[in-house]
């Protein structure tokens, strides 16, 4: 008789749009291939559901309708990970065990785990803990080693040109200076290419320090020449470059004695004090998670959850499903972990940004 083979769903990590297009990808291609001998279980929020055995049974009915919506029918959370070290609760305690336990408990030969930078790191904690692990790189803030590309950054990209695309006749009507904050702590790539797609002047981001004085230079040509608006694309984690030899700690205290909420309300205050032009500051925050997937993240999410899929069948654990030059490929779990995949800053996409005289702050 063949085996039953068991598979639990997790997404893990902020969500982002094109979750439910990958569960649907996993469950239909297993579904598809293994029929009547496999059982799938949702696991609730994220790696809750999983330390707390929360789980429901997923049928192939669980799988249709869910193409098109944002967020995760699953649920999600965010766990406390000490690098390469641990997965732990509030208390400090390790949850990897309790992890383990609803593993033997559903007697699964797999998780498949669905989720950003940091869940790539803490599923390999997993996979060492003797569980079998697949995982799928999903976030929009495109910063997962190994793939070049997640699913929910093109999306992500969409709404925050749109974003900035709608500020751009208000700021103009009014002649101001508006700073658009656009998500990624770490990594600019939604800002980059949202910056470019929707003809920002000035690009901020956490890889590339910025010198204000430069922004004050640029606002300064640009009005001279008739343009008496600018719009400024930041990062969240834009960083000033007086700022930039910070240790955590540091920057950590300077947050909290600052009188600004982010860096973009510090920024607008300084450039209205440096150049007396009226400055703003929008911030589209969770928005940009929100909503349906664009349709290449669909495509992108069926591709990816359907090689999850036949990396079950094929008994291939210990990886994540990626795109590598418009392959759909996997690979080890132990390279999709080792690093985050900050912007390069010799990327072609930085030097088109510069080529046409975009300011990066530099
Ligand atoms: O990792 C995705 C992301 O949206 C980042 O761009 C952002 O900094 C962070 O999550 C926000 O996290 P939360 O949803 O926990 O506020």
């Amino acid at each position: 008789m063949k085996k039953m083979t068991r598979v639990a769903l997790v997404t893990s990590g902020g969500d982002c749009q094109g979750l439910n297009a990958a569960i649907r990808g996993v469950g239909k291609a297993l579904f598809e291939k293994l029929g009547e001998h496999v059982e799938i279980y949702g696991m609730y929020d994220g790696y809750r559901g999983l330390i707390d055995c929360d789980y429901k049974f997923m049928g192939p009915k669980d799988f249709s309708g869910i193409l098109t919506e944002g967020g995760t029918i699953l649920g999600t959370s965010r766990q406390d990970y000490i690098p390469g070290k641990d997965i732990v609760d509030e208390e400090g305690n390790s949850v990897i065990p309790k992890m383990k336990t609803t593993y033997n408990r559903l007697n699964l030969d797999c998780l498949i785990i669905m989720g950003g930078n940091g869940t790539q790191k803490s599923a390999k904690l997993i996979a060492d803990a003797g569980m079998n692990v697949i995982t799928l790189p999903k976030t929009i803030d495109n910063d997962i080693w190994g793939t070049d590309t997640t699913f929910g950054f093109q999306s992500a990209i969409d709404i925050a040109t749109n974003v900035v695309d709608y500020i751009h006749s208000t700021a103009s009507s009014h002649s101001r200076i508006f700073v658009v904050e656009l998500m990624g702590r770490d990594a600019g790539w939604l800002t980059l290419y949202a910056g470019i797609a929707s003809g920002a002047d000035i690009i901020l981001i956490p890889e590339i320090p910025y010198d204000v004085n430069k922004l004050v230079e640029l606002i300064q040509k640009r009005y001279d020449s008739g343009r008496t608006f600018t719009i400024i694309a930041c990062a969240e984690g834009a960083v000033a470059k007086e700022d930039e030899k910070l240790d955590e700690e540091a920057s950590r205290k300077k947050r909290e004695n600052a009188n600004h909420p982010t860096v973009s309300y510090a920024l607008a205050a300084e450039l209205e004090e440096l150049t007396g032009q009226e400055a703003r500051v929008a911030v589209p925050g969770h928005y940009q998670r929100g909503g349906p997937p664009c349709p290449y993240d669909r495509v992108l999410a069926t591709q990816f959850g359907a090689a999850a899929a036949e990396l079950v069948v094929n008994k291939q654990y210990g990886r994540m499903v990626a795109i590598q030059d418009g392959e759909i490929t996997s690979i080890t779990l132990d390279e999709a972990a080792s690093q985050t995949k900050f912007m390069p800053i010799d990327h072609p996409m930085i030097k088109v940004a510069r080529d046409i005289g975009i300011c990066l702050g530099d």
